[in-house]
């Protein structure tokens, strides 16, 4: 069962982010505090309503490109946090440029990408991580992510092995680098027992994913909220896709 007391959430405003924060404030223990993120509060409309109607929603400035955003941001849950631990960051923000192509390359829009889905979630890792360490040290539960774990939202396109299309310069390296990100932040840490997982949501009906995609953003949630209940420190450091299966990276 997923029952983390503190989750932090990037992207929250629209999309599976926002489904996100929806299915944890459904579930039968939902997070006691739940830090959902947004570039624009003012204008994220839905996501302030679950805030006002759920007294663990705080909704954070936070666009994952600005470091002093991401400081900011940090120094805010720390201080809501009030000497307890983040059990769970969910990386989730993420952006796409789809046509990039070898003829029409944009280094602005390559940069952005890398930026925002690789750069963006290991800054805002290191600023969570005293956090995700103060929960970490909790005896009485074992590595999972009601303890302390990093969700890194990947894409299957970031897998080098099942790559078969080409193009999408920007949005696939930045991926791939996500999950390389993704590993190495578990070597890093496994002997500190956070987990951390590169997760794949499938195609899902989104602004990244378009309408023709296979799922709906409720489905891929509560598909990626089962498999996330799922892990433990065997699993820790690999490639997941929102059926549980893994994805060689
Ligand atoms: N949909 C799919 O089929 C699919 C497949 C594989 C992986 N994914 C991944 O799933 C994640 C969520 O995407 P989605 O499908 O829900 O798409 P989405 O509806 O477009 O949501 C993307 C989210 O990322 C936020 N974001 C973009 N740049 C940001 C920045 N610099 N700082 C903070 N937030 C930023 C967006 O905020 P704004 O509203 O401010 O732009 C939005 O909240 C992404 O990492 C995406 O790569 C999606």
């Amino acid at each position: 069962m997923i029952c983390p007391r503190a989750v932090f959430i990037t992207g929250a405003n629209k999309g599976l982010g926002l489904e996100f924060v929806r299915q944890f404030l459904r579930l039968d223990n939902p997070p006691q505090q739940l830090f959902a993120t947004c570039r624009d509060p003012e204008n994220a409309v839905e996501l302030r309503k679950l805030e006002d109607q759920n007294a663990c929603v705080q909704v954070l400035k936070l666009d994952i490109t600005c470091e002093a955003d991401i400081k900011s941001a940090a120094r805010e849950v720390e201080s809501s946090l009030n000497n307890k631990g983040l059990n769970l960051l969910i990386n989730n923000a993420g952006v796409t440029r789809k046509r990039q192509y070898v003829g029409n390359l944009n280094k602005e829009h390559l940069l952005e990408q890398f930026s925002t889905n690789a750069v963006g979630p290991l800054l805002v890792t290191q600023s969570l991580l005293p956090m995700l360490l103060k929960a970490a040290e909790s005896r009485d539960t074992l590595v999972s992510c009601n303890k302390a774990a990093i969700v890194n939202i990947s894409s299957i396109l970031g897998s080098i092995t099942e790559s078969r299309s080409g193009g999408m310069y920007g949005y696939r390296p930045s991926k791939a680098a996500l999950n390389m990100i993704t590993k190495s932040l578990h070597e890093e840490l496994k002997e500190k027992d956070i987990l951390v997982t590169a997760l794949h949501p499938g195609w899902v009906r989104t602004d990244i994913g378009g309408p023709e995609a296979d799922m709906s953003p409720e489905e891929s949630a509560k598909a990626c909220l089962m498999v996330l209940s799922k892990l433990s420190k065997e699993n820790s450091g690999r490639f997941l896709s929102y059926d549980g299966k893994m994805i060689d990276w």
